[in-house]
């Protein structure tokens, strides 16, 4: 599982070979950026030989898939959680919704009169049938003219795949015992992740924090679904310290849902235990268009490398501190 964890997000996706293969960027394959040798890692594709057909496919004018969907959706609140802070609710075909129902989904949104600029990404919190629930926090230019009085429409682009950083993690991990850690909006990525660790027998202990958002709102339906829930008023002041206590217990996987300085937090709070155990980590990278094209969200690594964070697994303690 570990070789998983830094490789492309798309790769054995509809969305592989992308527009970095046809650049010579390719994550994974080093004959698609420009070394001489072979030297990837074997996923059960071969990249290359995909996009040499790809090229084939294109002379002879079948469709291909290279970009994501975009939808116009009509979306209701669900649920207003903080001042400014929603769970909206809409439609989509069928076949976007059952490609976000992948862990680590997630989807840029924009109003439909904006320029494409606009589109900021939102993690999935939930898919039920067609329907989707997002999260969203009303607190920029973007998101503001969604929430706006006159405005109950959306243009949705996906499926986007790296909203989590250890995702291979909660698609394994089977009869273990997990902590998570969720604060503020963090509550609506961490739901998927939790409600699919229950779904393979793990024991889920869950400190959930209200955040900036000033509200614990995933707190009944993860303990309807099985979860043991504890709700602190402050992570930095009372979870932090209480998590020490819950490495007694011995925990298999460390799952943190929230903003970087959370995810800081866990690291030194395991640190300080002596324990050294896989941690997932909600992705916060600013992106802007998720192929891996714009820069937007490059980090560095402790092994001296950038990374795209729109494309690219990787633990979140490889990253170095912006
Ligand atoms: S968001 Fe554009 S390169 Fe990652």
């Amino acid at each position: 599982m570990r070789k998983n964890i830094s490789q492309c997000i798309d790769i054995n996706s509809k969305y592989c070979p992308c527009l970095l293969a046809e650049t010579n960027q390719c994550i994974s394959c080093s004959h698609l950026k420009g070394e001489i040798t072979c030297n990837c890692n074997w996923s059960g594709v071969c990249i290359l030989y995909e996009q040499h057909w790809q090229h084939k496919k294109i002379q002879h004018s079948e469709e291909v898939t290279k970009t994501r969907r975009e939808e116009q959706v009509e979306f209701s609140i669900k649920q207003q959680i903080g001042q400014n802070t929603y769970i909206l609710e809409f439609d989509v075909t069928s076949e976007l919704a059952e490609e976000l129902k992948r862990i680590g989904s997630f989807v840029f949104v924009r109003c439909p009169g904006d320029p494409q600029f606009f589109y900021f990404p939102i993690n999935i919190m939930k898919v039920t049938g067609n329907t989707l629930q997002i999260g969203i926090e009303s607190i920029g230019p973007k998101s503001i003219k969604i929430l706006a009085d006159n405005n109950n429409k959306l243009v949705v682009r996906g499926p986007y795949y790296n909203g989590v950083l250890g995702g291979p993690w909660i698609d394994n991990m089977t009869n273990g015992n997990i902590i998570l850690v969720a604060g503020g909006i963090g509550q609506a990525p961490a739901f998927p992740l939790a409600a699919k660790l229950m779904s393979n027998s793990n024991e889920v202990m869950a400190m959930l924090a209200p955040g900036k958002v000033g509200k614990v709102f995933i707190d009944k339906e993860l303990g309807e679904m099985g979860a043991q829930v504890y709700r602190v008023s402050s992570l930095r002041q009372f979870g932090m310290p209480m998590l020490r206590e819950w490495f007694a217990l011995k925990p298999d996987l460390i799952v943190s849902a929230g903003p970087d300085e959370q995810h800081y937090g866990v690291i030194a709070a395991m640190q300080a235990a002596g324990v050294n155990i896989p941690m997932v980590a909600t992705n916060n990278a600013t992106m802007c268009c998720g192929e891996g094209i714009c820069g937007s969200c490059l980090k560095k690594t402790r092994d001296n490398k950038s990374i795209r964070m729109c494309k690219q697994q990787t633990d979140f303690s490889n990253i170095i501190e912006d």
